[in-house]
């Protein structure tokens, strides 16, 4: 599935990516209020992952790819998590030079409407550390509403959740 907004292509991973995915994740900044930045082998573990949810169909992991230079700047994907087997995340990350332009809000408008439309969820969710400005605000800007907070994997988080009655009742689709 290839997703196109006005600025960006959504694309699925592919194998040659390592080598731009593995810069992007040694990035500290790219990888803040997560584990810290990857070495280049627990890059490939990521990697492997979307590939292999690629291959089994399960919900796609979306490459974020500049239209204007075709670089590729981050991701916003589909997350499944074990600790939480009824839900699907929206996660995103961007290279930190793009931040603050927007790129992530349409990303993930894109991926939210192809979550309801052409995958049919119920809802989706997106798993913020409290002190994530600017993620909050792109869960916000995309219709996300504060839902609770938990302890995820050891970290104070916020579920924000946005249903599919909700996203349709706000956007007037059908
Ligand atoms: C979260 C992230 C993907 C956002 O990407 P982005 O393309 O910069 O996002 P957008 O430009 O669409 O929106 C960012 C919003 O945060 C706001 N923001 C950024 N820094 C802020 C700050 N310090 N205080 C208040 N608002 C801030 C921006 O003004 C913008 O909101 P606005 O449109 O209302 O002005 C990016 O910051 C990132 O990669 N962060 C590191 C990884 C991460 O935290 N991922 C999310 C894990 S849950």
């Amino acid at each position: 599935m290839i997703l196109e907004t006005p600025r960006l292509i959504l694309r699925p991973f592919r194998d040659h990516d390592i080598g731009r995915l593995a810069e992007l994740m040694a990035n500290r900044d790219f990888m803040r209020f997560s584990l810290g930045p990857y070495t280049r082998e627990q890059t490939e573990t990521v990697l492997q992952k979307f590939l292999s949810r690629n291959h089994a169909g399960l919900p796609s992991q979306f490459a974020v790819v500049l239209r204007e230079n075709n670089h590729l700047l981050g991701y916003c994907a589909f997350l499944h998590h074990h600790e939480l087997p009824e839900e699907i995340e929206i996660g995103y990350r961007l290279d930190p030079a793009y931040w603050n332009r927007g790129l992530i809000t349409e990303a993930a408008r894109a991926v939210r409407d192809y979550a309801f439309v052409g995958l049919k969820l119920p809802r989706v969710i997106s798993l913020i550390h409290p002190e994530n400005i600017p993620s909050r605000r792109v869960a916000e800007k995309i219709g996300m509403t504060p839902e609770k907070e938990i302890t995820f994997r050891g970290f104070p988080t916020t579920v924000f959740a946005l249903s599919r009655e909700k996203w349709q009742a706000a956007s007037g689709a059908g």
